[in-house]
């Protein structure tokens, strides 16, 4: 039997390990590691299978593992033990986060860690702290371009200010989010230089090549990513000689999971993440980790076999931490990432939801909610005991990547309705007082992707300019519209650094040679603290975004309902301007609340005879958000322009 091999092959490591291991209690270790060997077996077999060193690695891959549980500090152990009890954790409404740059919203980790009351005060309790890693100076992709794993930024602090952070965080119930980029490294990392000095161990963490051939087979179905400021996927390296293949930026250089030492170092990696207090981990550019000639490298078989073999062998040392996948791919190969089977095939517990996040900008330029309506419909159904990060704005651009047939099904041409939804956004269109920016502008395909803060893009900056008072009311309703609608869907709701205060684009990056390219450096600001005051002063922006987002989020926490367990139901109703859901309570039929959200500037109806079952007709309706009831008129449900209610029966 299969399962005897797998057995036979524990046995043996456990035979060979080291003394420093064997002498050590690993009792809880043991028993994960024999729950799931078969699992971690079947994985690397089928990914490393036919080496010769087969054995070797895979004893090295199990050292690796104990090694990380000998050094996972006793609270953290703890910590493990007590989510495996509670292993639906994560799926609580009761989280809400954010994301952020450590220096442009704290300076340093030790400013970060002194803000950590502005979290409690808003009500975050999520905190993804973006790459802090070491990185060359300059060329970095905002921290994704690492040159040393298991070292920070000098500029941002040391080691131990993120042992700190994470202690304090703990403390004050805020779990904390590091990210660990998983497809590529600064071509500065010790790995590069010692490829480029011509040592072949490290040339096959990489792929390189001595000639264009296979270069060119690859780009034949490889898309750019940025094509722009880094057009193909392979770079010449002067020095090494060689080409290497650089999928992002010219700098970045992919790394190459077909060489089992390259898996082994990154668990290792993710394990010492798991070990300095890390929560969850943000797995970066999944979609990526396998390369195949003939493809257009993402979203291979084996990248999910890659994720789960991670996931398994993280379960065994760090069972408590959870991945975060960010995919921002194809609705159908998204939902993926999530695995295909919760019992032997898990891959990430948490994936961005990106496809939701682009059909909620179309329909704030659209004003309705057709293709909004219509993608959820097609967004497959995810597995049980996962969850999204539901998200306006992030780090990067928006993609306008939904589905062409779900554009045709609203009767719009896919092309001409991109370029709209770009026109739109870059402010280009009649009417649109939107101020974002292009990104990723691809001559060859005619894409394009956008940039821009969430306030600039809704218009604020445009009204705040023009001093014009409705138009500002206009923006601000927006703004919480779209929060509304994140806070309510089922997920982790992201929020994005100075959003909650209203932060327009920044444009000091047009002075940065490194960064100036680039436009997402607009959207990426340093908060100016004395602006993020005037969250307390009643009658300022920020004080009217973030006191709305204060109570949004201290209601959300209330919802049960609001909880992930796929306990949604997409309402489709007449008035198109209207995007309508259900949450529902899986054990109690009575606990249900209605998501209304109008993306219409005019008040709309909505006839209550749409809602079906959804509201017993002679009880009143109350909005959970407002604390009063909505007005009805006619048997109709009025809902005030840009707005949004979460409906309960009173
Ligand atoms: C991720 C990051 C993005 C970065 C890319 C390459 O997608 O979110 O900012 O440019 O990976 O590392
Ligand atoms: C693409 C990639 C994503 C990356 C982004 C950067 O969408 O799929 O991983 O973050 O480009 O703009």
């Amino acid at each position: 039997m299969y399962e005897q091999v797998s057995h036979t092959l524990l046995n043996e490591i456990l035979n060979r390990i080291k003394p420093e291991i064997s002498e050590q209690d690993l009792r809880h270790f043991y028993t994960r590691l024999g729950a799931n060997f078969y699992a971690i077996h079947s994985l690397f077999e089928r990914l490393y299978g036919d080496r010769d060193d087969f054995a070797e690695q895979a004893q090295q891959l199990v050292e690796t593992m104990a090694e990380n549980y000998i050094k996972r500090p006793e609270k953290l152990r703890q910590l493990d033990l007590a989510r495996e009890n509670d292993y639906n954790w994560f799926l609580s409404q009761k989280w809400v986060g954010m994301a952020l740059y450590c220096e442009g919203f704290a300076g340093n980790l030790q400013g970060l860690q002194e803000r950590l009351p502005y979290f409690q005060e808003l009500g975050v309790n999520l905190v993804h702290v973006m790459p802090i890693m070491r990185c060359p100076e300059g060329s970095s992709d905002g921290g994704y371009a690492v040159s040393d794993f298991r070292d920070i930024n000098p500029e941002l602090g040391t080691l131990e200010d993120v042992v700190a952070l994470a202690e304090a965080m703990k403390q004050r119930d805020i779990l904390l989010v590091l990210d660990v980029v998983v497809n590529h490294t600064s071509n500065m990392h010790y790995w590069a230089t010692r490829a480029r000095s011509g040592d072949k161990k490290y040339q096959d963490y990489f792929y390189t090549f001595e000639t264009r051939n296979i270069p060119d087979m690859f780009e034949q179905s490889m898309p750019e990513i940025f094509p722009e400021t880094a057009p193909g996927n392979f770079t010449w390296d002067e020095e090494m000689g060689r080409w290497v293949m650089t999928v992002f930026n010219d700098y970045q250089w992919d790394l190459n999971y077909s060489n089992p030492a390259v898996f082994i170092e990154m668990l290792g990696i993710i394990l010492f993440w798991a070990n300095q207090g890390a929560d969850i981990l943000r797995l970066d550019a999944v979609a990526f980790l396998w390369k195949k000639i003939g493809s257009t490298c993402q979203n291979e078989r084996e990248a999910h076999l890659i994720l789960q073999l991670l996931k398994d062998c993280c379960q065994v040392t760090a069972p408590g931490v959870v991945f975060i996948a960010e995919a921002i791919v194809a609705p159908v190969e998204m939902i993926k990432y999530f695995g295909e089977d919760a019992v032997i095939a898990k891959e990430c517990e948490i994936a961005y939801n990106a496809t939701f996040m682009a059909l909620l900008w179309d329909a704030v330029a659209t004003k309705n909610a057709r293709l909004l309506n219509q993608g959820i419909k097609s967004l497959p159904v995810k597995l049980e005991r996962a969850t999204w990060l539901n998200y306006i704005r992030c780090h990067d651009d928006i993609g306008l990547g939904f589905d062409d047939r779900d554009i045709l099904l609203c009767d719009y041409e896919p092309a001409r309705h991109r370029k709209f939804l770009v026109d739109y956004f870059t402010g280009k269109f009649d009417n649109s007082h939107a101020r974002g920016l292009p990104f990723g502008q691809n001559a060859k395909t005619g894409d394009t992707r956008i940039s821009g803060s969430l306030a600039s893009l809704v218009g604020l900056e445009c009204a705040l300019e023009r001093e014009d008072n409705a138009a500002i009311a206009d923006a601000i309703k927006v703004i919480l519209l779209l929060h509304g609608v994140i806070m309510a869907f089922g997920g982790i709701p992201l929020l994005y650094y100075g959003d909650a205060i209203g932060t327009l684009n920044d444009d000091s990056y047009r002075e940065d040679p490194v960064k100036q390219e680039d436009t997402r450096w607009v959207h990426r600001p340093s908060i100016d603290w004395d602006i993020a005051d005037r969250r307390n002063t009643p009658g300022t922006v920020e004080y009217e975004i973030f006191s709305a987002l204060k109570r949004m989020i201290a209601v959300r926490k209330e919802i049960e309902v609001f909880a992930d367990f796929n306990n949604r139901e997409l309402i489709e109703v007449k008035n198109p301007h209207l995007f309508v859901f259900g949450r529902y309570h899986l054990q109690k039929p009575n606990e249900q609340v209605l998501v209304v959200a109008n993306f219409s500037k005019h008040p709309q109806h909505l006839n209550l005879e749409d809602l079906g079952s959804w509201v017993a007709r002679y009880r009143p309706l109350v909005d959970l958000y407002r604390g009063k009831s909505p007005d009805i008129f006619n048997n109709s449900l009025v809902i005030p322009g840009y707005e949004f209610y979460w409906l309960s029966e009173g």
